[in-house]
């Protein structure tokens, strides 16, 4: 017997609503800027799989070590019975957690891809029958309706994409996150760590060049779903350390000056020669900023756990 139920809370033309409004904000703007969600095509989404496998992407690899070792731990805290997961994707560093939840009653996953919660949802439901699996596809970043199932909760954002958050959307992302949570429920959160220049930036550049081909991939995004002419051979894949806000940022620099043409919103984007498209913020945290971020949304850090070699952290908080 399976429960599995899903619930659409973007209606069908949402995304291209928004990729519409994004780059025509995004590239009439000084400097240009793109928003990171629109990496994550099919094709997108496989790029970032293959970066996890990347031996200078460490992010991935130190997150599954704390959650091997500390799952147990997140459990027993937690007593959850309800856990929602933000950004779920192929809920593959899921396993660890349900596996420590043997009391767990509702897995709810929540994504903007139906392909993924769907393909995910099957795995989930095979390994343990009888749970409840509600997937909601839907864009995080925006206030969110959680199924009612029974508390107490435990929402997990993994992976660090909090770090794709400006720190005002990020404020307005946790707390919005505790206003969906009762007092004692949890948010078990994955941040990335601020170290040395050089492991950050090979992480981002890696020398196979699967980073440099995943910041392109947002340019073949647009070309595809609104008829826009990026050369991709055009730009340059870049990835700066930025020290005083504590960031890698991603960006696309133009080899020469160009025009290009957006053909469903009737724009021509002109580019100098050098000028640069930021793609992607990716902060990196330490300890006592997440728990003051943490603390302005009403949440407490009870537990801080990081991988043997300190790249990397896992937080538990509980909502006041
Ligand atoms: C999926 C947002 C956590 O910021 O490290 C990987 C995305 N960008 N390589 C990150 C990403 C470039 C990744 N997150």
């Amino acid at each position: 017997m399976s429960d599995f139920r899903l619930t659409r809370t973007l209606p069908a033309d949402a995304t291209d609503a928004a990729l519409r409004a994004d780059v025509s904000e995004g590239l009439t703007r000084y400097p240009k800027s793109l928003p990171p969600k629109w990496f994550y095509d099919a094709r997108g989404s496989e790029l970032f799989e293959e970066i996890t496998r990347l031996e200078e992407y460490y992010p991935t690899r130190a997150e599954r070590e704390i959650l091997l070792a500390h799952a147990g731990d997140v459990a027993a805290a937690s007593g959850a019975r309800t856990l929602v997961e933000l950004g779920s994707g192929s809920s593959e560093k899921t396993r660890h957690l349900l596996d420590a939840l043997p009391g767990l009653h509702t897995y709810v996953p929540v994504d903007v891809s139906e392909s993924a919660l769907r393909g995910a949802a099957g795995t989930v439901l095979a390994g343990r029958p009888g749970l409840s699996v509600h997937a909601l596809v839907a864009d995080f970043t925006r206030p969110l309706d959680l199924p009612d199932s029974p508390g107490p909760r435990l929402v997990a954002f993994l992976g660090g994409t909090l770090g794709n958050l400006l720190p005002k959307e990020r404020a307005g992302f946790l707390r919005s996150v505790r206003e969906r949570l009762a007092p004692g429920d949890g948010l078990l959160l994955g941040t990335d760590l601020v170290k040395d220049e050089e492991t950050l930036v090979s992480a981002y550049d890696d020398a196979a060049g699967v980073t440099a081909a995943f910041n392109k991939n947002v340019l073949s995004v647009v070309n595809g779903e609104l008829g826009a002419d990026f050369p991709l051979d055009a730009f340059d894949h870049v990835a700066r350390w930025d020290a005083e806000h504590e960031w890698i940022e991603m960006r696309l620099r133009a080899r020469r000056a160009l025009n290009v043409k957006i053909r469903e919103l009737d724009l021509v984007v002109a580019f100098e020669r050098g000028e640069e498209l930021r793609t992607e913020v990716s902060a990196k945290f330490r300890r006592e900023g997440v728990r003051e971020e943490l603390a302005a949304a009403g949440l407490r850090l009870d537990q801080w756990w990081t991988d043997a070699a300190g790249r990397f952290a896992l937080s538990l908080s509980t909502a006041r």
